[in-house]
């Protein structure tokens, strides 16, 4: 079961454990140690031409950990009151993004990848796109 609450103030980077020898590096991430949910899906965006922006909707019931397992980009979270931006550079650092927390990604360098882990699968009717139903939705100022 998935416990914690929405908005940015549940949102946090999780520093990931790091395997290190000669052979090189190896991360990983795993339910409820990690990662605060259980893990139903995976997706990933890579081929981001320069100055494209990804992102640019919020979720109701979903929660998503992204991690920038190649390259560099930029989150910006915002939940109607609160707004941070997170430089992701680092393949080791993850960002868990909770519900009700609207994300907009950019300024992805070139070759960047960007995984995303979420809490269920595919669902339009979870989103919201437009901007102004989100803040009504989320009853903040
Ligand atoms: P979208 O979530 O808007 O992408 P992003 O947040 O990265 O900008 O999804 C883009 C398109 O891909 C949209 O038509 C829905 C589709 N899609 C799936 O079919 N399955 C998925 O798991 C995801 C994330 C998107």
């Amino acid at each position: 079961m998935n416990m914690t609450g929405g908005g940015l103030k549940n949102c946090r980077v999780v520093n990931l454990p790091r395997v290190q020898d000669s052979r090189g590096n190896l991360t990983f991430a795993q339910d409820f140690d990690q990662v605060p949910f259980s893990i139903r899906r995976v997706y990933f965006l890579y081929d981001v031409p320069a100055g494209s922006e990804r992102g640019g909707h919020a979720h109701k019931s979903l929660h998503q950990f992204i991690v920038p397992v190649a390259g560099s980009f930029d989150v910006q979270l915002h939940d109607g009151e609160k707004e941070q931006t997170f430089r992701m550079n680092r393949p080791f650092l993850g960002l868990y993004v909770a519900p009700m927390t609207w994300r907009s990604l950019r300024n992805f360098s070139s070759g960047s990848v960007c995984l995303v882990l979420a809490s269920e699968l595919y669902d339009e009717d979870d989103y919201y796109r437009e901007y102004g139903a989100f803040i009504k939705a989320a009853g903040k100022p």
